[in-house]
């Protein structure tokens, strides 16, 4: 799918934090934040395990890397104050229909001053109006309350609950919360707020 353009290198997301491809962090300081927060995260992310490694990260890193451009996952790297504080990513590229998914985590000494909130519309921001995109998508755990409270924030749409699509961290089945931004909607939302 050659015919989506690169992702920005750099969005300013407000004056303390920018997203820059995650593959220019450290493989030290991502497996540093993800073990300092590894049961927090570990409650929705699969990969925030107890098996988690520094050659894990090494390795997320430069798939990124290969990744960045192609319209496969396109990791951004949350730095703010200057450090890796979270990841924000576009994925599940969708050639026909021009859809994409954001997924994202942050770490929990960062919670709740509405970075993510901010990181996601500049994503879906860069989405529509650089990749082209026709439909951005976020989707959680049901459970997962902070993740889809960023999603009613920035004016997603609640399309529904997949049922049993999810294996959470217990290894059960559980349900997926799904939503959606249009393009058009989304120049209305943003001319609203
Ligand atoms: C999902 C996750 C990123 C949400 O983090 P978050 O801090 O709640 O989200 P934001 O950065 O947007 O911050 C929103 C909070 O900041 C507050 N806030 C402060 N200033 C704000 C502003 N200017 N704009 C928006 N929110 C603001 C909001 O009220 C909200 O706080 P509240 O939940 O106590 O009401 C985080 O919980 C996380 O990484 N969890 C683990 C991994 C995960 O679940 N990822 C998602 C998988 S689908």
């Amino acid at each position: 799918m050659s015919e989506w353009p690169e992702p920005h290198r750099l969005i300013v997301v407000d004056d303390d934090t920018v997203l820059r491809p995650v593959f220019e962090a450290s493989a030290d300081d991502l497996y540093a934040l993800v073990v300092k927060n590894l049961a927090y995260l570990g409650r929705f992310l699969d990969f925030a395990n107890a098996e988690y490694s520094l050659a894990d990260a090494a390795t997320y890193l430069q798939q990124s890397r290969q990744n960045w451009g192609r319209s496969r996952e396109q990791a951004y790297a949350i730095i703010h104050e200057g450090e890796l504080g979270g990841v924000a990513g576009l994925h599940h590229f969708g050639a026909k229909n021009r859809a994409v998914e954001i997924g994202y985590w942050l770490s929990e000494h960062l919670q709740g001053r509405g970075i993510m909130t901010r990181c996601v519309m500049k994503m879906t921001e860069m989405a529509f109006e650089h990749l082209g995109v026709n439909q951005v998508n976020i989707s959680a755990d049901v459970v997962n309350e902070r993740s889809r409270a960023i999603a009613e924030r920035t004016g997603f749409s609640f399309d529904g609950v997949t049922r049993q699509w999810l294996v959470n961290a217990a290894g059960e089945l559980a349900d997926m919360a799904r939503y959606s931004m249009l393009k058009d909607e989304w120049a209305r939302w943003r001319s609203e707020h």
